[in-house]
């Protein structure tokens, strides 16, 4: 196991990562370089630039991952990439790289599912997690809460029936002033520290549905008005708000918060209820994907986690948020099984993918 080493590449968004990692889980090189500039100019991914900022660094972002794990890509047992879910332009980047790779170092190739990594990377963090266990899955994109009942063999509880928390998290940051680097949440968490969360009166969302879905565009419409009727100009970024005005400010994201994770913490506590059900061996609630590394969401989760006796696991913030490691790790996972494509011709053409 310790032999396998595998080069993972993701680019499903607007981050071009690439590590480096072995089959006992040892990271030997992790390489991210995000687009914060053109978020905080724009305000958002939009898929033709990210694609343009993926197709310029995605060659550095892979070498450098091969220089500081000190190897060429002779040692490589496997390439892992994303293939999705994410933005089309963007993980073409990615797979061509891959796909060029695996081609001409006669490597097999390993498509990673984009989701899956980031429930599975929380088995290179805790060796002790074995399948079955519960994942909430919490990101820009997506709001899962999946069943791993084995490698591959996923039952989804609960997904979201509009926008993700971490929709919800950007578009408030950006009402609010605060910088969309880092995709705005974690300036989002840092604001609401300030704040009183009791102050604005939210509602929970979907209190009379019981089943393990979730819904946040109402929450934001929520978060919209309170922002019209406390007249806060939402043009004026917060470094230059009066005292009072980021007082209230730090007030709406504090309660946006508190309610944005109850509905988490309620989804929760039915999923562990339900899962324990079908799989009574269960031990562990794996929370991750970017917003997992809000410090807040992973206190709550823990104390959910705790009553209902069960163990968190919520990978360190850097493997929560996109990163190659987890597809690499995905990457071995699938490959230890003998799942993996063979490699694809040495003279591909480069449009091909
Ligand atoms: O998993 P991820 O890096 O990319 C997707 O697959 O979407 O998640 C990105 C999301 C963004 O919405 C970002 O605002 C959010 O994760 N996020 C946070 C924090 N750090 C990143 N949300 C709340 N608190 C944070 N500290
Ligand atoms: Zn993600």
């Amino acid at each position: 196991d310790n032999d396998i080493v595998v080069l993972g590449i993701e680019t499903s968004c607007d981050d071009t990562a690439a590590a480096v990692v072995r089959g006992n889980g040892e990271i030997l090189s992790q390489v991210i370089s995000s687009q914060a500039d053109l978020l905080e100019r724009y305000g958002g991914v939009a898929p033709k630039m990210a694609e343009e900022a993926h197709s310029q660094v995605i060659d550095q972002v892979v070498q450098r991952a091969l220089d500081e794990a000190n190897l060429t890509e002779k040692h490589l047992s496997a390439v892992a990439v994303t293939i999705g879910p994410g933005l089309s332009l963007c993980l073409r980047v990615g797979v061509r790289k891959a796909r060029q790779i695996a081609g001409s170092f006669n490597l097999p190739i390993v498509g990673v599912h984009h989701m899956e990594a980031h429930a599975l990377v929380a088995r290179l963090v805790e060796m002790e997690l074995q399948f079955p266990f519960l994942a909430l899955l919490i990101s820009g994109g997506h709001n899962l809460l999946v069943l791993a009942r084995d490698l591959g063999h996923y039952v989804q509880l609960g997904t979201t029936i509009d926008d993700a928390i971490g929709e919800a998290y950007d578009k408030t940051a950006r009402w609010l002033g605060l910088s969309m680097r880092r995709g705005g949440g974690s300036a989002l968490e840092e604001l609401a520290r300030e704040g009183n969360a009791q102050s604005v009166k939210f509602s929970v969302p979907m209190k009379q549905h019981k089943d393990c879905n979730f819904s946040y565009a109402g929450l934001k419409t929520q978060v919209r008005l309170a922002i019209e009727s406390k007249k806060i100009d939402t043009e004026t970024p917060i470094f230059s708000a009066s005292s009072q005005d980021r007082s209230l400010r730090a007030d709406i994201a504090a309660s946006f918060q508190r309610v944005a994770v109850l509905h988490l913490e309620e989804r929760c506590e039915r999923a562990i209820d339900w899962a324990l059900k079908i799989e009574p061996s269960i031990k562990f609630l794996v929370v991750s994907g970017g917003v997992a590394s809000n410090q807040y969401v992973r206190t709550r989760l823990g104390e959910v986690v705790k009553k209902n006796g069960l163990q968190l696991v919520c990978p360190p913030p850097k493997l929560c948020t996109d990163n190659g490691v987890m597809v690499a790790w995905t990457g071995i996972e699938h490959f230890r099984k003998g799942r993996f494509d063979l490699p694809p011709p040495a003279d591909e053409p480069e449009d091909f993918v």
